[in-house]
């Protein structure tokens, strides 16, 4: 199958196209998010097969994000990308760039508020789905054009803070697991798994009140502060690393805009009695915090205009990875001024935070240009859609995010593992794990 796509080979894209798969038809409704908010969902129908996507959604949606309805809701985005069928049945299914390029041509705007971000995100993904069931191939290997696939490794949301996790909670937003060890994606997920459980063992000790509640994300909600946090996944990933036998590490994701107050220039802890600290002091914070709990991965360490905050931290740090979220917004613009800048040295990939899905393969091209590594994330609203595991591997992301528990963030691990099964059978041997790469 993989000699049948060469045609896709964007360099080439002038010379003849031998394998286009037109859309016949699709069907956009209005479904729910694991919040009980509406989404747009949209099934693609091309010859003899359909592919079907419904696009997530963000607690806090960055200034810089693709607008997900038209006019703000869902069904006045339903009625407009009906009211544009005609120009959309017919389009190649098999090419997300073309169909990225056609959806911005109708939208005519610079951030997808005429058609409706959501209805981007699902048509196009649709589409690629409904022509890689045409193919007979998984979704990822038409992304991936011939390239080797690689397997990403877990990234768990652990302890929740910040929006996700209400009053009481602690002030950065995720505490999360990462099984760097792991030989095999199967193993990754649950070491995550036992972390999971672990921990909620151990807030309970601390705290008998602690009743089990839980945030959007699946990951434990206690009334604890930040140092509480780390320590109680400090002791659950120390235990559970004697157990497996392989290192596994804390990440952050300190969605540091909610924490931002733009007129007074400080970063305001709520749950440290409401200490606010300078951008120096912030910065000092994350390095001491990366140093006492020996922190792999930090996202959105500073503000989502803060290029040469996250620079200069970037610069501080030695074997850590600096992300941005908030930050790049999944904006291929805004990464190539953080290029220039050498802010940070990972990137979020957030397929709705961009629109189409033609629109994150750009956004991954240009991160794996300069060596970004990529991760592949969830929203916090999300549903059960597993085209996340696609995604991840179609962009060469090295870490998926997608939470450790809940039935919309284990679809898309599930995914991982039938992908990872379906390698073994076709070609004798697990997938490449992508931290080999
Ligand atoms: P969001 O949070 O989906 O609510 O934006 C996820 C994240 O910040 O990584
Ligand atoms: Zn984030």
């Amino acid at each position: 199958m993989d000699g049948r796509l060469e045609y896709r080979d964007p360099k080439k894209r002038d010379e003849v196209v031998e394998l286009a798969i037109p859309i016949l038809d699709f069907k956009a409704r209005v479904v729910y998010n694991s919040r009980g908010e509406e989404s747009i969902e949209v099934e693609t129908s091309v010859e003899g097969a359909h592919g079907r996507a419904s696009s997530p959604s963000g607690a806090s949606v960055g200034k810089y994000e693709a607008v997900s309805f038209f006019g703000g809701n869902a069904s006045r985005t339903l009625t407009k990308i009906n009211s544009y069928k005609d120009k959309l049945v017919g389009l190649d299914a098999s090419d997300p760039h073309s169909l990225m390029h056609a959806l911005r041509e109708i939208d005519g705007t610079a951030n997808y508020s005429e058609i409706g971000g959501s209805a981007a995100y699902s048509f196009s993904i649709a589409s690629a789905e409904a022509a890689s069931n045409a193919l007979g191939i998984p979704l990822y290997q038409l992304l991936l054009n011939g390239e080797e696939p690689r397997m990403p490794l877990p990234l768990g949301n652990v302890i929740g803070g910040g929006k996700h996790a209400g009053e009481g909670s602690p002030d950065i937003q995720e505490f999360l697991s990462y099984p760097r060890g792991t030989k095999s994606i199967a193993e990754g997920i649950r070491a995550n798994i036992q972390v999971h459980k672990r921990v909620r063992e151990i807030l309970q000790e601390k705290d008998p009140r602690f009743s089990g509640g839980k945030g959007d994300e699946g990951a434990w909600a206690p009334n604890t502060s930040t140092e509480g946090a780390l320590e109680a996944l400090s002791e659950a990933i120390s235990a559970v690393t004697d157990e497996v036998g392989f290192e596994i590490r804390i990440g952050l994701d300190m969605a540091s805009t909610s924490l931002w107050n733009p007129r007074e220039k400080t970063y305001t802890y709520s749950r440290e009695g409401g200490k606010r600290r300078s951008t120096e002091e912030q910065i000092q914070f994350v390095l001491d915090l990366i140093d006492e709990y020996e922190i792999y991965y930090v996202e959105d360490p500073l503000h989502e205009e803060a290029f040469d905050d996250t620079h200069e931290l970037t610069t501080r740090v030695n074997g850590c990875l600096i992300v941005g979220d908030d930050l790049f917004v999944t904006n291929t613009k805004i990464l190539e001024r953080a290029v220039k800048i050498g802010a940070g040295n990972g990137a979020i990939l957030k397929v709705n935070q961009a629109g189409a899905l033609g629109d994150a393969l750009e956004f991954s091209e240009l991160a794996r240009k300069h060596r970004y590594q990529i991760i592949a994330s969830h929203r916090s609203g999300d549903t059960i859609d597993a085209n996340l595991a696609h995604i991840a591997i179609g962009t060469g992301a090295t870490m998926i995010k997608s939470g450790v528990v809940g039935g919309e963030r284990i679809a898309k691990l599930n995914e991982l593992l039938r992908i990872d099964e379906f390698s073994f059978i076709s070609r004798g041997k697990s997938m490449p794990l992508a931290k080999d790469r």
